[in-house]
């Protein structure tokens, strides 16, 4: 069976001002110094990329630097984006695509996620893409079939060749900033139900290699029993990343 290297990523989302941001990049940065065995991110405001750059050291230090969104063209008229070229330039490495935030809130549609997925991608950036039903969804007793057309519309005509370029969050949208989280064994069951899909799109090979993520309200508290579960290989962090401390102690929950 393939071993994944856990994943942990902290979304600030539109928080911190330039000095709490490099105070906290600076805190993850000491906090994470002695858990090497975990990959982790941060994804400050577009505007503190390359701030938290210089806090940070070097594009491929040990947290590495990501950006939240980014429009799909290198460059051009496309007033208040940021490219993934210009991502690179400030020393990002990781791309968040299809935040709920961005699909729900801003309106981003699958086509429109499909083609950040591409640009992303072509750009060599890691492209950590994330999926995830609402509550109405939920209920109605379709979050597979959610998971499952978000990932066939992210990923058309995409092969394994991709593989190590990305991440899948499964973030199911009503347990984000809610302080709800999606039982262990219920996000298990969604994300065992999501590495059977991009097996079928990438194949098993690339679907074993692939880390998916939960996201919804993770906290120092519930994270190692999330992170427990054979399919979810770490989490992308709201609310708690924004605190240090906290932060790093779900980093050290999502040890091998
Ligand atoms: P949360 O956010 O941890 O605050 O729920 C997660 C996310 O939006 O990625």
């Amino acid at each position: 069976m393939a071993t994944r290297t856990p994943f942990v990523g902290g979304n600030w989302k539109m928080h911190t001002t330039l000095e709490e941001g490099r105070a906290l990049a600076r805190s993850v940065v000491a906090g994470v110094d002695d858990i090497p065995d975990v990959e982790v991110a941060i994804f400050p405001p577009a505007c503190y990329l390359l701030p938290i750059m210089g806090v940070l050291g070097k594009a491929d230090s040990r947290v590495l630097l990501g950006a939240q969104n980014c429009y799909p063209e290198s460059k051009g008229a496309f007033t208040g984006e940021i490219s993934p070229v210009q991502v690179r330039d400030c020393g990002g490495r990781i791309v968040l695509v299809g935040h709920s935030e961005r699909r729900h809130v801003l309106g981003e549609s699958d086509a429109f996620i499909a083609r950040k997925v591409r640009s992303v991608l072509a750009h060599d950036l890691t492209c950590l893409l994330c999926i995830g039903e609402t509550l109405e969804q939920r209920e109605r007793g379709e979050t597979d079939a959610v998971n499952e057309h978000q990932l066939r519309t992210a990923l058309a005509g995409l092969d394994a060749s991709i593989a190590d370029q990305l991440i899948i969050a499964y973030e199911p949208v009503w347990a984000i900033g809610t302080g709800r989280t999606a039982s262990a064994g219920d996000a298990q069951q969604a994300q065992r139900a999501a590495r059977r899909v991009v097996a079928d799109l990438l194949g098993e090979e690339a679907a074993g290699m692939i880390r998916i993520l939960y996201g919804g309200s993770v906290k120092a508290s519930n994270a190692q029993e999330l992170f427990s579960q054979e399919d979810i290989d770490g989490g992308l962090i709201g609310g708690a990343s924004l605190v240090g401390e906290e932060f790093v102690r779900i980093v050290e929950a999502a040890r091998p």
